[in-house]
């Protein structure tokens, strides 16, 4: 299911992030309760060309939708397009999906976002705030000049004793300053970064030892690299009883689809999360970057497109 929306609004927050704010094309609000904080949508360009992107304004509010992207100088056409856009036009959304979520049983909560790592983050702020929760936004970035939303992080009633800055942190600093975030926090606290991979990582390692590696939720927005050596075959059988031989060099997604059974999926690398489908029988051998590791240990769901099985046979359910 998708929506075409409307871009009403462009900020430029740094020379590299601009904001659009998305209206429905009718002029409605969306549905109250349309995503949950820290929810991310596929947006599809002008280009065609399809990412995603979290969504960054109030989950409460349902009068507009915000996005932040950043233009990434890799960019195959999807950023770069995204940064030519001006007032009116029209994007593609997809329904919301949460793979990073907001542990409600948290007696404290540290958003730990790096560069443009703040986008899930901010909307996870809104929400406990709106909770009254105990939670703290560390936002480290390169400079002030380069760091997103400071105006709104400075100003918004939410956020100014909460937001503590680490602008320039030198990488051989960065481990004792991520673990002095851990000085509040008990095993009942609950972590939540994103940003690139090296920084999430040494965020899991100064905290995880805290509040517990399940306490730590990881929000990635990169591929990952899978070595396939090694891979044996599987079945993998859908809950209608229908089931499929996945060779060792085949994924569960594309073996499914080429037997006419469509799957819902963008990416295809493991970090979007359109494919993830629950697991009804056997083990899954997780090998995406979009599941948080309590999800993986539950192995109640996977991603059918990079994922493969520790069992003969996996029963699967497609959402
Ligand atoms: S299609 Fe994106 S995680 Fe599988």
């Amino acid at each position: 299911m998708s929506v075409v929306v409307r871009v009403a609004e462009i900020t430029e927050e740094t020379p590299s992030i601009r904001t659009l704010r998305l209206v429905r094309l009718d002029g409605n609000s969306f549905t109250p309760g349309v995503y949950k904080a820290g929810a991310h949508v596929d947006v599809t360009g002008p280009t065609g060309i399809v990412r995603q992107y979290s969504l960054c304004s109030p989950p409460g509010d349902p009068s507009s939708l915000l996005i932040a992207v950043k233009r990434e100088p890799e960019s195959r056409g999807g950023s770069v397009a995204l940064h030519q856009l001006t007032v009116g036009d029209h994007l593609k959304l997809s329904k919301p999906r949460n793979l990073l979520q907001l542990a409600e049983d948290g007696d404290r909560h540290v958003l730990v976002a790096g560069g443009i790592g703040i986008t899930p983050l901010l909307s996870m702020a809104y929400e406990l705030y709106s909770w009254g929760a105990e939670f703290e936004l560390h936002y480290f970035a390169r400079s002030r000049d380069e760091a997103a939303f400071v105006d709104l992080l400075e100003n918004r009633v939410e956020f100014p004793d909460r937001v503590h800055w680490h602008f320039g942190v030198a990488p051989a600093d960065l481990p004792a300053v991520l673990q002095g975030l851990g000085a509040a926090l008990t095993s009942d606290g609950h972590v939540y970064t994103c940003g690139p991979a090296p920084f999430m990582a040494q965020v899991t390692t100064a905290l995880a030892p805290v509040v517990g590696e399940e306490h730590v939720h990881v929000e990635h927005f990169v591929p990952v690299e899978v070595d396939t050596r090694g891979d044996e075959p599987f079945t993998v059988e859908l809950d209608t009883g229908e089931s499929f031989e996945v060779p060792a060099d085949r994924s569960i997604l594309s073996v499914l689809e080429e037997n006419g059974i469509e799957v819902f999926k963008s990416c295809e690398e493991g970090i979007c999360g359109s494919c993830v489908s629950g697991v009804l029988q056997g083990t899954p051998d997780h090998r995406d970057n979009c599941l948080s590791a309590a999800d993986k240990a539950a192995g109640k769901e996977m991603a059918l497109c990079v994922s493969r099985a520790l069992t003969d046979r996996l029963v699967i359910e497609l959402y």
